[in-house]
């Protein structure tokens, strides 16, 4: 199958989903062997009150569906399907192979990972598997062929969930196999592997492909590319657990979706390639409700979910109150659920669904939250779920409705590892995730639409491109940001960027050579701050910031400074560089700036491009989205404030789904307030 046959069957198979669900998809992970027979009637009742109409069953229940190698146990299962298709209510069947049993690592201790310390991962977690495990492949492939056979055709079924969060790290000898096989594949000979690893340095050259294994631990300071190239190689053989799977059930039924759940911010996985193997992207969400403004890395993650295959995306699982996480788990105060929720699908989700229907009476998640509590549905967070359940079908006309920006932001798994996982740099102290977000937060404090690319993306449809601190950028993306600025495109690139080709070597003649025609200048030095160092910046107009971290010192050949240092060693020197090339503009910023000065000269660059935010003088704490369909556009509306009101200017009139209500310019939001205002599509003739 062709990674273009993939993507259209998944928009295809997901329209028909849609169809099924008649709207938001609602719900969580059901884990009925957990419970005696007598339970289950119980649970179906409370889900049919609550509107739960999407349950995931199965996830890490192969030792109660296979408690002997080939001796399968399928009465419960039988059962559970059955009663929840009596009861209206669909199911997304998960294959169990996150959680072997320990039949089989007891059996075959090779399945168990080495993980990057050196140390075994043993039974008694989850994922304690080696993805590069023949052993593991196959009794995975034997359950997942049994399930299949099975329950493809059940009528519960209406989606396919392989595995959960693929996930663990393995350093062990046949990671290392499977490792030279893939160098073997990309780079087809020692010798190109020699060069792209820069070996000839401390006399590295291998002579032979057994010699190639995997870095050591960290405490060495190891090659950085054979570094970068086992986190390609990882992500990898991952995904070939995943396709392996997805293969089998494909071949008993072609027309339901099949999908795996990511995790925000993975590192060991790069979705953009997972998601071209997935039917539809689905997230794992718990953002953390001790920290006020967690709110802002959600809807980053949203929107790099939404942007993987341009698509609405599953919610998979969020909490519907704490966690068994952090080392203190605050509740979900009151609100916070329902706000969550509508910020997930304004983000594109086209479900609301938790880990789990059932709070567990034991195990190491007893303490996490779940839609029906310990306490029952006298709990407060109980009758939040139910409230919301009751009152998501009133906006079930916008399911499937998809969205558009004028601005990208780069967010790519090459740039993370080059700039995270290789050593040796200027600093090391990157923080690649937070940095992306740093550059996302005043564009959604100010209601602009972003979305997220990849080195692999077409860049002609936006007008703005954000590239925060990418270190490592291929020649491919390369090409494309330079045709893109050509063409009329603003770019806004921070420092240390376009240093190193995806070789993780270093592009010369000077810094920052991938991009240093559009900067208009080059870096003859970096500067990595001293401990509690700061600068002044002053601008052209006069007014000044404060900067820390890190400075290019910056020498101009065609651009023009924004702005200069005003204190310290480059005093005097540019600190932000603009340059005008073709018929685009690129804004260069050297240094970090204070968050204020930063979103004043980001969105400066954002207005001058000619792209104007979805809502002009609404509050930072609202956030605005808006989701189209052929016939209709849905303005989200969301007050994150927990105290104050807000007054938000509507740009058209229309209706507030949730309240049936017309909506007037101004609309109110009360705190903590959401709308979802439908008005006549801004695209109908
Ligand atoms: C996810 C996982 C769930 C549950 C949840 C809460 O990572 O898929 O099974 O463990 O976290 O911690």
């Amino acid at each position: 199958m062709t990674s273009n046959e993939a993507r259209h069957g998944g928009t295809s198979r997901m329209e028909a989903f849609r169809a099924r669900i008649g709207g938001f998809a609602f719900g969580g992970d059901y884990n009925p062997e957990q419970w005696d027979r007598s339970v289950w009637d119980e649970d179906v009742a409370l889900m049919r009150r609550a509107g739960v109409n999407l349950v995931t069953l199965g996830v890490f229940a192969w030792a109660s569906l296979e408690p002997e190698p080939g001796r399968f146990t399928f009465a419960w299962m039988d059962e559970a399907l059955d009663l929840l298709h009596a009861h209206g209510i669909s199911v997304d069947l998960a294959t169990p192979t996150a959680a072997p049993p320990v039949w089989l690592t007891d059996g075959h201790p090779e399945v168990h990972p080495v993980m990057e310390d050196g140390e075994v991962f043993g039974f008694g977690n989850r994922l304690h598997f080696d993805p590069t495990s023949p052993r593991y492949r196959e009794h995975a492939a034997r359950i997942t062929t049994a399930l299949a056979e099975r329950y493809a055709d059940h009528p519960a079924v209406a989606m396919w969930h392989i595995s959960n969060e693929y996930g663990p790290v393995p350093y062990t000898p046949q990671s290392a196999v499977a490792f030279r096989d893939w160098l073997r594949r990309r780079y087809g000979t020692l010798e190109a592997l020699n060069d792209a690893w820069y070996t000839r340095f401390w006399s590295q050259v291998y002579t032979s492909w057994d010699q190639v294994n995997p870095p050591e631990i960290p405490r060495s300071w190891s090659n950085p590319t054979r570094r970068l190239d086992y986190k390609r190689f990882v992500s990898d053989a991952l995904l070939e657990c995943y396709v392996m799977e997805r293969d089998i059930v494909r071949a008993h039924r072609s027309d339901l979706p099949i999908l795996t759940n990511y995790m925000r911010f993975y590192r060991h996985a790069d979705y953009w390639r997972w998601a071209r193997e997935q039917d539809a992207v689905a997230l794992d969400i718990y953002p953390n409700p001790g920290h006020d403004d967690a709110f802002v890395s959600a809807a980053v993650n949203y929107d790099l979910m939404r942007s993987l295959r341009d698509e609405p995306w599953i919610l998979m699982e969020q909490a519907a109150s704490s966690v068994s996480q952090w080392q203190v788990n605050n509740v979900k105060r009151p609100g916070h659920l329902r706000l969550g929720s509508y910020q997930a699908i304004a983000h594109g989700a086209d479900s609301v669904l938790f880990f789990q229907w059932r709070a567990s009476r034991g195990g190491h998640e007893r303490f996490h939250s779940a839609m029906l509590p310990h306490s029952g549905t006298g709990a407060r967070s109980w009758q939040e779920v139910e409230a919301l359940g009751t009152e998501l079908p009133r906006i079930a006309e916008a399911v499937g409705a998809t969205s558009r920006a004028d601005v990208a932001l780069l967010f790519d798994w090459n740039a993370w590892w080059g700039l995270t996982e290789t050593h040796g740099l200027p600093r090391n102290d990157f923080d690649y995730p937070a940095l992306v977000t740093d550059h996302y937060r005043p564009l959604l404090e100010a209601q602009h639409a972003v979305d997220m690319v990849n080195f692999d993306s077409d860049l002609s449809g936006y007008r703005v491109l954000v590239i925060p601190n990418a270190y490592l950028v291929d020649d491919r993306f390369t090409a494309e940001v330079s045709r893109f600025v050509h063409a009329g495109g603003t770019l806004v690139c921070s420092y240390f960027s376009g240093v190193v080709d995806a070789r993780n070597q270093v592009r010369q003649p000077a810094y920052p050579g991938a991009f240093r025609a559009l900067v208009g200048g080059y870096v003859d030095e970096y500067w990595p701050a001293r401990e509690n160092e700061t600068f002044d910046v002053e601008f052209a107009d006069g007014s000044t910031a404060r900067a820390d971290f890190w400075q290019d010192s910056i020498h101009p050949e065609t651009a023009t400074v924004l702005a200069s240092y005003a204190s310290g060693q480059l005093a005097g020197r540019p600190a932000i560089l603009d340059n005008a090339v073709g018929a685009g503009r690129v804004v260069y910023v050297g240094t970090r700036l204070e968050a204020d000065a930063f979103r004043d000269t980001l969105l400066g660059a954002v207005a001058d491009a000619g792209v104007r935010p979805l809502l002009a003088g609404a509050p930072a704490c609202v956030e605005a989205t808006r989701r189209s369909t052929a016939e209709a556009d849905y303005l989200f509306l969301l007050n994150h404030s927990e105290t104050d009101p807000a007054e938000v200017p509507l740009p058209g009139a229309g209706q507030d789904l949730l309240t049936g209500k017309d909506a007037t310019d101004p609309i109110v939001l009360a705190p903590l307030g959401v709308a979802v205002v439908r008005t006549a599509s801004a695209d109908a003739p």
